[in-house]
């Protein structure tokens, strides 16, 4: 028994019977770490959540196929619809590439190439994305 609880459990014990007051006492007892380990898991839960809502850069690794014929060349230019610098992704904030991307899906923002890409991407894959070219991406700057 913790020494905290003793003294609490010895006074009581002078005032109620033994049996049923052991029984109160483990009880409570139980109660307390349940609602710690409540506590803990609801914490740890709280932590994981954005770590999920960023994506996974591995997963975004295997989805870039789509995008290496144009953003990751050095100095790779478009010649459609009119002669056009790609601009970088690598090293870019994944809110800023997310950001970017649902601009295009919408409408919003427009460019033949990026509006028909982004329409094929769903939110997982954006993220996905984001996150491996905001973390890990490595090749040309664009
Ligand atoms: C056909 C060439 C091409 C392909 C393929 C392509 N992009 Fe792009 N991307 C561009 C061009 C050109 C722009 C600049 C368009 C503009 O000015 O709005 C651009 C812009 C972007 C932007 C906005 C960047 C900024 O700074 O505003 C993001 C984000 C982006 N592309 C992500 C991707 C992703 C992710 C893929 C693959 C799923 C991809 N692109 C595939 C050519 C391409």
């Amino acid at each position: 028994m913790a020494s905290c609880c003793g003294q609490p459990i010895i006074s009581r014990k002078s005032r109620v019977g033994q049996g049923r007051n052991d029984n109160s006492t483990r009880e409570s007892e139980g109660k307390m770490k349940f609602t710690t380990m409540t506590l803990c898991a609801s914490a740890l839960l709280l932590l994981a959540v954005p770590a999920q809502a960023a994506g996974d850069p591995r997963a975004g690794q295997l989805k870039t196929s789509m995008c290496a014929g144009c953003h990751g060349i050095a100095g790779w230019r478009t010649a459609y619809p009119s002669v056009y610098s790609v601009p970088k992704l690598g090293g870019q904030h994944a809110d800023y590439i997310v950001a970017a991307l649902k601009a295009y899906k919408s409408g919003e923002r427009s460019h033949p190439s990026m509006t028909a890409i982004a329409g094929s991407l769903s939110e997982r894959d954006m993220d996905d994305l984001a996150a491996y070219y905001a973390s890990s991406y490595s090749g040309a700057a664009n």
